[in-house]
């Protein structure tokens, strides 16, 4: 049973719906991708189910599932959710469609780690796991550790490459058939895809590397690949590192030309976020630091984008909107922190549209016993 309390329409532009081809956001409020590392063999748990379904009762428009792996060696972590078998796809089946019955919109990230892959979770202290230990051979698009400590990838062969872009494709069929209605590409935070883009990675002389053309070639195949994977009426994201904030890395002008490109192949939303290519190379963490590049990339190539990053606060989240920096906030601490954070935000700005759900009322509502 599920249903939210009817109120009077709502006016900010953070709870105003966001149509994206044949579906529509209730509000323009997402759940930003986050890793748990809590899976085995990639499979999603009870974990996954209340920390997901919590943030869809909480009132957020559209919750994107984490990081999932379109192939077991493009996982960052052993314990990375995966997408690279029916099994995988059949666990998350229950939470897409819990989210879709609390009137949120289930997506998903697809991802390859590439040279950042086969290392310990993050509160195990991050660091390479050798094969023989737990983990694997990484590949990426050159012979480049991230950093000392990592493993030390493999160069990617053309055949290397053809295989990507075709997991990435049947792991987006393989989400929809299961009822995701939103496929998130991961091509930031120097992961596989941003190896490729980055000159700081991608050191390559073949049709896959060199200039702009060479390094946007395999992310571009990717994204035509999932497009055509994908129904007409579900939107495509890309996310983006839209800086490496490095010199002689990628930057802005690189990711509006190449937000141009994706959109000629039908992505339908650019999430700019940035940095990460090689350790410290994150931007300054301010709030709303990264919302200038949603802003340019938004005007300059003509493609809905999502702020994401340092975004914590009701009002910030609506002059966002309202400025025309963004179509979609997306948030991630601030989410783990509050599950409630747009219902809170709603009595903020005095939205009526985000009803608390109807299980709650009393919550809300004056009454007795
Ligand atoms: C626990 C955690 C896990 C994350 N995992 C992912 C991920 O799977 N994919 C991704 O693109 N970004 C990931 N991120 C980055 C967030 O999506 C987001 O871009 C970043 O935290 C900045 O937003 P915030 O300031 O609202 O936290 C993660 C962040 C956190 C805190």
């Amino acid at each position: 049973m599920n249903g939210r309390m009817s109120m009077p329409p709502a006016n900010p532009r953070l709870f105003s719906p966001l149509p994206l081809r044949g579906i529509t956001l209730p509000n323009r409020i997402g759940v930003a991708p986050m890793c748990q590392y809590s899976c085995v063999d990639g499979l999603a748990t009870a974990w996954h189910m209340v920390h997901l379904g919590s943030r869809a009762v909480g009132g957020a428009g559209l919750v994107l599932l984490e990081a999932a792996a379109v192939t077991a060696d493009g996982r960052i972590s052993p314990g990375d959710l995966g997408i690279w078998n029916e099994a995988q796809a059949r666990a998350l089946a229950p939470i897409a469609g819990f989210i879709a019955e609390q009137g949120a919109v289930p997506g998903i990230q697809l991802a390859h780690a590439g040279r950042k892959g086969s290392t310990s979770r993050p509160w195990e202290g991050k660091a390479g796991i050798p094969p023989g230990r737990g983990g694997w051979p990484v590949m990426a698009p050159s012979a480049l550790p991230f950093a000392d400590g990592y493993p030390l990838p493999r160069e990617m062969s053309e055949t290397d490459i053809a295989g990507v872009v075709d997991a990435f494709a049947d792991a987006a069929r393989r989400a929809v058939a299961i009822g995701m209605r939103v496929v998130e590409l991961h091509m930031g935070h120097g992961y596989l895809m941003h190896q490729f883009l980055s000159p700081l990675a991608n050191l390559r002389r073949d049709a896959y590397g060199g200039d702009f053309e060479g390094r946007i070639r395999a992310p571009l195949r990717v994204a035509a690949a999932v497009r055509e994977s994908l129904p007409p009426e579900l939107p495509l994201f890309v996310r983006l590192s839209a800086t490496d904030w490095l010199d002689g890395g990628w930057d802005l002008a690189q990711s509006i030309c190449l937000s141009q490109r994706l959109k000629a192949v039908g992505v339908d939303l650019v999430d700019c976020s940035s940095g990460s290519i090689q350790p410290g190379s994150q931007g300054s963490g301010e709030p709303g630091f990264q919302v200038p590049l949603a802003s340019a990339i938004r005007r300059d190539a003509g493609i809905a984008t999502a702020a994401v990053g340092g975004i914590t606060d009701a009002r910030q989240a609506e002059d966002i909107l309202e400025r025309g920096d963004a179509d979609l906030i997306l948030l991630a601490r601030a989410l783990l922190r509050d599950p409630y954070w747009p219902l809170r935000a709603a009595a903020e700005l005095e939205a009526a549209a985000a009803g608390w759900p109807v299980q709650y009322q009393r919550a809300v509502t004056r009454m007795r016993g």
